[in-house]
């Protein structure tokens, strides 16, 4: 019996026959069996079960210490059969594995093989010729081995593959961020403009009373002294005032109150702008108790206003929702993606209806538009990383695949509802009592 598969080799393994190999010497196939005892009690078999036995370099059968422990506890066993050749008694049918055989498929051959109860070793040979003996335990030892090792690099790959995932979605985030800075710079823009323009008016406001000021002050000196002329004095008070009517304004104080208040509205948005773009975009991945799926909608729709300013009405019927666990940057992705596909879908304009809700056991989100709607066709694709319909440059097809992914590490799911030339809806299901997800 003999299992060879040198073209059979699987390289992928790193563990080789060649690490259980036990050099052991063979016994000649007209060895005696008195000579098989004496070998046994040789120390360099103390630790096997087995001698193989060669004829020309090549094994032709193995004899075991159990096969000769059987014959000498018979009466007068050695006496009667030490002068015998060990051929007369030996196993003529020995495992024998080739030392270049895949160890995965050389130790099915010998667990398939072996007998029981295990008292043989299997005969390890090179090009046909005896090379040695392996053990048997030795071997599923190894094996045990190489399994560990196998299922350690499955969980490295698997951990490599999480990361890559996790960069994945880090990147199309920054891809839907980059689509949003421009949005948000031009939002931002705005406000700026105004108070820029408060400032300037604030400063022509200012220019009347700046050039009073002086002569103001040069009248107050003058009503000090006590030699001044008070027809001079009176002259002169009334010649400010004719002044003061031409360059200072009535209402000076009301302007100078709503533009300090302009102004300051102007730069409050600023820092909403800012602080919800700096809240969008960041970078920790952990899960965050006590988040409020109200306010993650609110400033995903801040940050994508300038998408949905032209002909887009948005409409908003959001209620009361139990505070969640959830990591609110990528919650805030997949809202910005679902309201930026919204808005795609409707380059002439149109309505968005966002509802939330929840009962019991669930929180629901459902962002419903009027926009191109999708074909049946498409439909079951859209979940599909990079299937797009947009043209090249515009989409990456990797805005729902992404954000399914998302929702499903939220415990949650995500549905889609769409006729085409009606709308769309998207509605998404997390439950309340959201436990960590296992990273
Ligand atoms: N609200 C919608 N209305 C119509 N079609 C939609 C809508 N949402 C998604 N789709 C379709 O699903 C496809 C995939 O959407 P997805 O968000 O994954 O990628 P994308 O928007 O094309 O690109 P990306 O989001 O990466 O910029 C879109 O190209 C579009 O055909
Ligand atoms: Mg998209």
């Amino acid at each position: 019996m003999c299992f060879c598969d040198e073209e059979l080799i699987d390289v992928s393994e790193d563990f080789s026959l060649k690490k259980i190999l036990r050099e052991v010497r063979p016994l000649d196939i007209h060895d005696t069996i008195d000579q098989v005892a004496d070998a046994f009690l040789h120390p360099e078999f103390e630790h096997v079960l087995s001698i193989a036995v060669i004829q020309e370099q090549r094994p032709v059968g193995i004899i075991t210490r159990h096969r000769l422990n059987q014959m000498f506890l018979k009466r007068f066993g050695r006496e009667l059969y030490g002068q015998r050749p060990v051929s007369d008694f030996m196993d003529n049918t020995p495992l024998v594995v080739d030392l270049h055989a895949a160890p995965s498929k050389a130790a099915a051959y010998v667990t398939q093989h072996m007998k029981l109860p295990l008292s043989a070793d299997f005969i390890l040979i090179e090009q046909g010729t005896y090379r040695g003996l392996g053990a048997v335990l030795d071997l599923l030892g190894a094996m045990e081995q190489q399994v560990s090792r196998t299922a350690r690099d499955l969980s490295k790959a698997l951990r490599s593959l999480r990361n890559s995932q996790a960069q994945l979605v880090q990147s199309e985030k920054m891809a839907a961020l980059g689509q949003m800075v421009a949005g948000v710079a031009h939002e931002i823009n705005t406000p700026l403009g105004y108070v820029r323009n408060n400032v300037e008016m604030l400063h022509e406001l200012c220019q009347g009373p700046l050039l009073l000021m002086p002569r103001y002050e040069d009248l107050m000196q003058r009503m000090l002294d006590p030699e001044a002329n008070p027809d001079e004095l009176a002259a002169e008070i009334d010649d400010l005032f004719q002044q003061r009517s031409g360059l200072i304004s009535e209402s000076l104080p009301d302007d100078l109150l709503s533009l300090k208040e302009d102004t300051l509205y102007g730069m409050e948005q600023i820092s909403e702008l800012v602080l919800s773009l700096k809240d969008f975009s960041r970078m920790d991945q952990a899960f965050v108790d006590n988040v409020d799926l109200n306010s993650c909608l609110e400033n995903s729709l801040l940050i994508a206003r300038n998408a949905l300013k032209y002909g887009i009405e948005v409409i908003k019927d959001l209620n009361p929702l139990p505070r969640m666990r959830m990591i609110p940057s990528q919650i805030n992705q997949v809202l910005l993606n679902l309201l930026t596909n919204a808005a795609q879908a409707m380059p002439q304009g149109g309505k968005i209806l966002i509802r939330t809700w929840s009962d019991e056991t669930n929180t629901y989100l459902s962002i419903q538009d009027s926009g191109c709607g999708i074909d049946a066709a498409h439909l079951k694709k859209i979940f599909d990383p990079f299937f797009t319909t947009k043209p090249v440059g515009q989409g990456t097809g990797l805005g729902l695949s992404i954000s399914y992914q998302i929702i499903q590490q939220h415990r949650g799911r995500i549905q889609v509802a769409s006729r085409p030339s009606v709308g769309t809806r998207f509605l998404i299901t997390l439950p309340c009592h959201l436990q960590q997800a296992v990273a």
